[in-house]
């Protein structure tokens, strides 16, 4: 009797410990998603925008905008970047970041940083 009512309180208590955990390996991961997306535009994106989101050598041949100029940022609303980034331009040199490997659903995430270069 007294073994199987805590066998029951246990069973209880299993299921908030587990969202417990859930939700502390599920914030641990975004912290993770965020320097995954820094790594990405290492990766990935530097070698047209430059380290300092200004355009590489190669990435000014290509006409990227500076992404540290002030009135280019002003010029263009985040959902005018990620039609840019989904569907890619006008411009041939700008293909549409699912080929390059990037997830659509870090967009958001990355035009954050695009807006960091400038401050
Ligand atoms: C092969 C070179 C190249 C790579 C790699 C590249 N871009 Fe670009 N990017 C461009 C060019 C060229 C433009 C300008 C397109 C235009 O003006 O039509 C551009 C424009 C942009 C814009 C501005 C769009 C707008 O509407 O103003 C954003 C934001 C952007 N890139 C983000 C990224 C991110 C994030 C990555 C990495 C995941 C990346 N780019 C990788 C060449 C590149």
């Amino acid at each position: 009797m007294e073994e199987h009512s805590l066998k029951k309180i246990f069973s209880y208590c299993v299921v908030p410990v587990a969202t417990a955990f859930s939700l502390y390996f599920g914030l641990t991961n975004s912290v993770v998603n965020a320097g995954d997306l820094n790594k990405i535009f290492k990766d990935t994106c530097e070698l047209c925008h430059g380290p300092d989101g200004k355009g590489s050598e190669a990435g000014k041949q290509f006409g990227v905008p500076d992404f540290s100029n002030a009135d280019y940022q002003k010029s263009r609303t985040d959902a005018q970047m990620k039609e840019s980034m989904t569907n890619g331009t006008k411009n041939p040199n700008y293909v549409k970041l699912s080929d390059l490997g990037v997830d659509l659903a870090d967009l958001d995430g990355l035009i954050k940083i695009v807006r960091e270069f400038c401050k």
